[in-house]
C-alpha cells in the first residue's frame, strides 16, 4: 500500500503535511490578495488629517484597543447595537488595524457623531461622571499635555510609503495642524469620525 510509505515514514510525512498546510493556506489566502473589495477603499474615504492621525496615537498609547475592538460583525445583535457591520474597505489606511477582539467596554468602529464632543471630554477625564457603573479607567493627564507634533508629518511620510495617499502640503503642514492642541482635542476628533462613513445605529 501506498500510503504505508508515507505512514512509516516519519521525515517524508512532516514534509507531505506542511506541503498540504501550505497549499491549502494558499488557497485561502491569495484570492483574497487579488479581491477588489479587501483593498479599495470605500467611498469617502481619506487619510486622517493630523490632528485625528495623533489621536489615534494618542488611542494606542493609552491602550484604549486593549478594551475596545473596532469590528463590527455581520450578526444582527451585532449590528443592532453597533449600526452597519465593519467591511474591508474601511480599513485600508489604517496601520497597524485595530480590530482587536477584547471587549471590556463596548466596540467603538462607529462611535463617530454618537456622543458630543462635550461628552467624551468628560467621560475621559472621568467615565464615573457621566457612566455611573463604568469600569473605564480615567485620563485626566490628556488635559493637560500638549500634542508633541514634531514627527507627525515624519508619520505621515511613513504611512505614505505603505500606500496612504497623503500630500506633500499634508505632511508639510503637519506640525502646525497640531500646534497648541491639547492630547484630549486630538484623541476626541479621531473619535469623532470613527465609522462615520457607513450608518450608524443612533
Ligand atoms: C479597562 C478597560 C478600558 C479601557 C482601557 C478603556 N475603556 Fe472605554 N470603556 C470601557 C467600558 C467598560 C465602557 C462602558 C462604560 C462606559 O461607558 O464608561 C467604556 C466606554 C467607552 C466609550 C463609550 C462607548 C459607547 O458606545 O457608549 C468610549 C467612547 C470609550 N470607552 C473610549 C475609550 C478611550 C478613548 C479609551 C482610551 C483613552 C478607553 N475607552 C479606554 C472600558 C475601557
Amino acid at each position: 500500500m501506498k500510503h504505508e510509505v508515507i505512514e512509516t515514514n516519519i521525515g517524508l510525512m512532516i514534509i507531505l503535511t506542511i506541503v498540504a498546510l501550505s497549499f491549502g493556506t494558499l488557497v485561502e489566502l491569495v484570492p483574497l490578495m487579488f479581491a477588489k473589495e479587501t483593498h479599495e477603499p470605500i467611498a469617502g474615504l481619506k487619510p486622517l488629517p493630523a490632528l485625528e492621525l495623533e489621536g489615534r496615537d494618542i488611542y494606542i498609547r493609552e491602550g484604549c484597543n486593549t478594551c475596545h475592538s473596532q469590528m463590527i460583525r455581520p450578526l444582527r445583535a451585532e449590528t443592532e447595537r453597533y449600526g452597519h457591520y465593519s467591511v474591508a474597505g474601511e480599513f485600508v489606511y489604517n496601520h497597524p488595524f485595530l480590530w482587536g477582539s477584547k471587549r471590556t467596554g463596548p466596540d467603538l468602529a462607529r462611535v463617530g457623531k454618537r456622543y458630543s464632543d462635550d461628552w467624551h471630554r468628560a467621560h475621559l477625564y472621568n467615565p464615573r461622571d457621566v457612566v455611573p457603573e463604568s469600569n473605564m479607567p480615567d485620563f485626566p493627564w490628556l488635559f493637560e499635555d500638549e500634542v508633541d507634533g514634531e514627527k507627525t508629518g515624519g508619520k505621515m511620510a511613513a504611512l505614505r510609503k505603505v500606500g496612504v495617499p497623503y500630500t506633500d502640503e499634508d505632511i508639510a503642514g503637519a506640525s502646525a495642524a497640531v500646534a497648541d492642541k491639547k492630547e484630549i482635542d486630538a484623541l476626541v476628533a479621531y473619535l469623532q469620525q470613527l465609522g462615520t462613513l457607513l450608518q450608524s445605529r443612533r
